[in-house]
């Protein structure tokens, strides 16, 4: 029988390509996630739980109702500058709720956990390249947030007999080669995208920030490392574990860095478009160069990975890019058409055009009616539905018209 896998935040970014390779590697995939960035289009593989891990009746009863072999922990607040003004949050999301994880893989038996966590848990790098023995000193709330949880996964599997795979990932990057899969969150800052943003004319420009670092060039120097190995790593990482094998820390880099004028570059070169590039002063706590020593996956997993180059990673994103703003061009026509509940919704201020804009994503793939998607998601209530399917008919009708 196929091995069942729990995968929060399996609707993200990385979560989605994951869950893509575990399908495809024969695993049964249970995604629990509350698609507060993420997006029910993005689970192609195995079933969908829209739900909170702050909700703890509703995460043990997913772990009640399945007989999970392993969980993979993505679900996370993601953004630095955001975890210095709202700390709290990431401590309640990250860290607390890694708690209410950890207590139900105790009270359930599960034995096997994969951890998402960062290079953020290093801050300033002392020394270059970075490996997992090197001193962590996170410089910011987020960073800390997943040290912490690294520990008490840590002190947890000490007691109970737990194994783990910790992953500290450096800059995640690219989107699925076939086109299905990418990043959709729309607040992130990541430079890749931020440049095809700029290229796709998104943004007006593109900001780098500090060209006086010790570097070949003056600007910072980091580790991209593609989507899709970086889900191989995930797969490999629970293949270990199932063999038996050792908890492990791994980085999740190439060991090799590209600095920001590079990557911009290789944006410009690949999109054909020379937008504006503004240089700015350095960020406080930003570092020259982050770049990781990945010997130690490479060795102990046998990861091997596929898509180590910079042009691969900037022209499966800037294709993503464009499949998204083909994507919402078409939600905003049907949105437009006449009669339709999401028009009628609009033009009555009851939701905003992002959330129509996810609820139809979501219809595309669930094939579920939107009115059920808005009222699941608590945008809309049953009765607020009533009413505008009501409404909907008398149009439909030209009733509407006639009064
Ligand atoms: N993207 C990167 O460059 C990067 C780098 C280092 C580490 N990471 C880590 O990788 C993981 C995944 O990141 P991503 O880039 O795929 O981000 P993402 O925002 O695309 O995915 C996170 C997913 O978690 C879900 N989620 C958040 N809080 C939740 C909650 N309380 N309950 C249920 N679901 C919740 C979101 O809806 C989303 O689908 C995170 O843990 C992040 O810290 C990412």
């Amino acid at each position: 029988m196929a091995k069942k896998i729990l995968v929060t935040g399996g609707a993200g970014y990385i979560g989605s390509h994951t869950i893509r390779q575990l399908g495809e590697a024969g695993y049964d995939v249970v995604v629990y996630d509350n698609l507060s960035t993420g997006s029910a289009a993005s689970v192609i593989y195995g079933e969908l739980i829209i739900g909170s891990l702050d909700d703890k009746n509703l995460l043990s009863q997913t772990f009640s109702q399945h007989k999970f072999d392993a969980v993979l922990h993505f679900a996370a607040h993601l953004s630095v500058p955001e975890s210095v003004v709202k700390p709290l949050d990431y401590y309640t999301n990250n860290t607390c709720n890694t708690l209410n994880l950890l207590h139900c893989c105790q009270l359930f038996d599960v034995k096997k956990i994969i951890f998402s966590s960062t290079a953020a848990v290093y801050g300033q790098p002392e020394e270059y390249p970075v490996t997992e023995l090197s001193p962590t000193k996170p410089m910011n709330p987020y960073g800390r947030s997943k040290l912490m949880s690294e520990q008490i996964i840590q002190d947890f599997a000490q007691a109970s007999g737990l194994k783990y795979v910790i992953l500290r990932y450096f800059n995640v990057a690219g989107a699925d080669t076939t086109g299905k899969l990418g990043q959709s969150a729309k607040k992130a800052e990541h430079l890749i995208k931020v440049a095809c943003d700029a290229a796709l004319g998104r943004r007006p420009c593109v900001n780098i920030f500090g060209t006086d670092f010790p570097t070949a060039d003056g600007t910072g120097i980091r580790d991209y490392i593609h989507v899709e190995d970086l889900a191989t790593a995930h797969v490999d990482a629970l293949q270990y574990l199932e063999a038996g094998n050792d908890s492990q820390i791994f980085n999740c880099g190439y060991g090799q860095g590209y600095s920001v004028r590079e990557v911009l570059k290789m944006v410009q070169k690949i999109s054909g478009v020379d937008f504006p590039v503004i240089e700015n002063q350095r960020r406080a706590g930003d570092p020259a160069c982050v770049v990781a020593s990945a010997d130690k996956i490479r060795t102990i997993l046998g990861w091997e990975p596929k898509y180590n180059n910079l042009e691969t990673i900037v022209s499966t994103a800037l294709n993503w890019e464009k499949k998204l703003i083909a994507l919402a061009t078409l939600e905003k026509q049907l949105a437009q058409q006449n009669f339709r509940l999401g028009a009628l919704l609009l033009e009555n201020k009851i939701i905003s055009s992002t959330e129509l804009e996810r609820a139809l994503h979501e219809q595309l793939v669930t094939k579920q009616k939107l009115g059920e998607i808005l009222v699941h998601k608590s945008i809309i209530s049953t009765q607020m539905l009533e009413k505008f399917l009501l409404e909907q008919t008398w149009r439909k009708q030209g009733i509407w018209l006639q009064v």
